[in-house]
């Protein structure tokens, strides 16, 4: 058996998968965000190991031959969070997560050129490197004592097996790494007054970077298991629904849209905002592209009309027609790919006197999928990915994903029904770690439920849409500035 921790934001996932992959057991336990003001969010570094504790517990308490069984553990985890340890490892302050933007200010800083040449991305508010630099000028007594900075999900490993180890990518979304090279900047490191001597260790996504506690292993009533790498969240995802082969890709309509292609080189295009970041598979890298309101446009659509979201999309069946005259632009939370534009605001264009409830629908779920396209286009554009794998809550829309399909003029893949998730990315990572096995074979595709295919006959109404798509944010950029 091999198991798999995904620290989530929301909660902690334990999943308990057996040779065959098929999962043996899996729990659950919350996690709380604080907000003490405004644009801050953290969390308590000691809930995450509680939350394991938790979680191993139920487990063996259901399962005690499954827990037995563990032959290897692999970790995932939201990443970019700030957690600052002192000189005996004790917890300075509460973790920043990934979406704090009190950093905002720092981060521009930090874009520059050479930060850019370097990392390969934007310096983002949300990722770690500006956060060192908001703490060293406001909160001067704690940065003094940082001893080590470490990532969520590196955190949980160090208290696991007593090793300060990262893996190459989730330590990309630091702004510390040299993204080519897969080693520590010690630039970046330097442009934040720290040294590589208060990072990890880093090892690949595959390899043992440690094992289990024996403590822990006498807990739990396992073995002194190895731990592998693991991944960041994203990276994790891929390696769970098998995005792992260059030109393999998934597309995660969630509370946020991403578009995720696994590379087997290096091409990073930070002027687009797209997220080049090492994968969690030695030797390749990713692309991602983040549009902030996906799922969520839709939501919002639904409290506006009061009706749920399954309600709003069902009657429009499961194939799509050429787009409507109406546009919705959903940058209800701002933009990251390819606007990297924090104040912009969404938008309806072209309401006539017969637009319709159907037709507003429409248009938001039009409006997500071409944002979508605006991500695929920042990357390598149509043609670089033929198929994408559909995971998230927005999946269950046949008509999206036909959608996403003609817009995107790419193959979406609905998986059958089943665990395809960062945790089962994070148990696969460590299975490799503790057999040795060929990534490849262990991770491949999840079984296809259906496939969604662009029609030629709609192309040109698609691309004509696109274009007019293109054409709006421009025209309201100066509205929000
Ligand atoms: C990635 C990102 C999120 C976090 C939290 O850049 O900010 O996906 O990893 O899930």
């Amino acid at each position: 058996n091999t198991l798999g921790l995904d620290l989530g934001t929301s909660s902690l996932k334990a999943l308990i998968v057996d040779e065959t992959q098929a999962p043996v057991a899996t729990v659950s336990v919350p996690l709380s965000v604080e907000r003490p003001h405004f644009g801050w969010s953290e969390q308590d570094p000691a809930s995450w190991i509680a939350a394991c504790r938790e979680a191993l517990a139920r487990l063996k308490a259901e399962n005690p031959a499954a827990v037995a069984a563990v032959a290897g553990i692999g970790l995932s985890g939201h990443m970019h969070g700030a957690t600052l340890l002192g000189a005996g490892d004790e917890v300075l302050r509460p973790c920043i997560l990934w979406n704090d933007t009190r950093s905002f200010r720092e981060a521009r800083e930090l874009d520059d050129e050479e930060g850019r040449a370097i990392t390969g991305n934007i310096v983002f508010p949300g990722f770690t490197a500006p956060k060192l630099l908001w703490v060293l000028r406001n909160e001067p007594n704690i940065f003094e004592r940082v001893r080590r900075v470490l990532l969520p999900k590196d955190y949980l490993r160090l208290w696991l097996t007593g090793e300060a180890m990262s893996e190459m990518s989730d330590a990309a979304g630091t702004s510390w790494l040299d993204t080519a090279g897969r080693r520590w900047s010690d630039r970046m490191l330097e442009r934040t007054s720290l040294s590589r001597d208060q990072m990890p260790g880093l090892v690949e996504g595959t390899e043992v970077s440690g094992r289990l506690r024996a403590e822990l292993a006498a807990e739990w009533g396992m073995p002194q298991v190895v731990v592998a790498g693991g991944g960041g969240d994203n990276a994790a995802s891929a390696c769970g629904v098998g995005v792992v082969q260059p030109g393999t890709g998934f597309l995660s309509l969630g509370t946020s849209g991403v578009l995720f292609t696994a590379a087997e080189r290096y091409e990073p295009r930070p002027e687009t905002a797209i997220h080049t970041f090492c994968h969690a598979i030695p030797g390749t890298w990713h692309q991602m592209g983040v549009t902030l309101s996906a799922a969520a446009s839709i939501e919002w659509l639904s409290t506006v009309l009061k009706e749920k979201p399954g309600e709003l999309t069902g009657p429009l069946g499961e194939s799509c027609d050429a787009p409507g005259r109406a546009i919705f632009l959903p940058y209800l939370a701002g933009e990251r790919t390819p606007h990297n534009d924090a104040d912009i605001r969404g938008v309806f264009v072209g309401l006539e006197a017969s637009t319709d409830r159907a037709a507003m629908v429409r248009a938001v779920l039009e409006g997500v999928a071409f944002s979508m396209r605006d991500c695929l286009e920042a990357g390598g554009g149509v043609g670089s990915v033929s198929r994408l794998v559909a995971v998230g809550a927005g999946s269950r829309s046949g008509y999206w994903l036909d959608l996403m399909a003609n817009a995107l003029r790419c193959e979406i893949v609905l998986p059958a029904s089943g665990d395809f998730g960062a945790a089962l990315g994070a148990a696969r990572l460590g299975l490799v770690a503790a057999t040795g096995a060929d990534p490849a074979t262990v991770m491949p595709e999840p079984p296809t439920a259906r496939v969604f295919a662009p029609r030629a006959e709609l192309e040109g109404a698609f691309e004509d849409a696109y274009r007019r798509y293109r054409t709006l944010y421009p025209a309201i950029r100066d509205w929000s500035a």
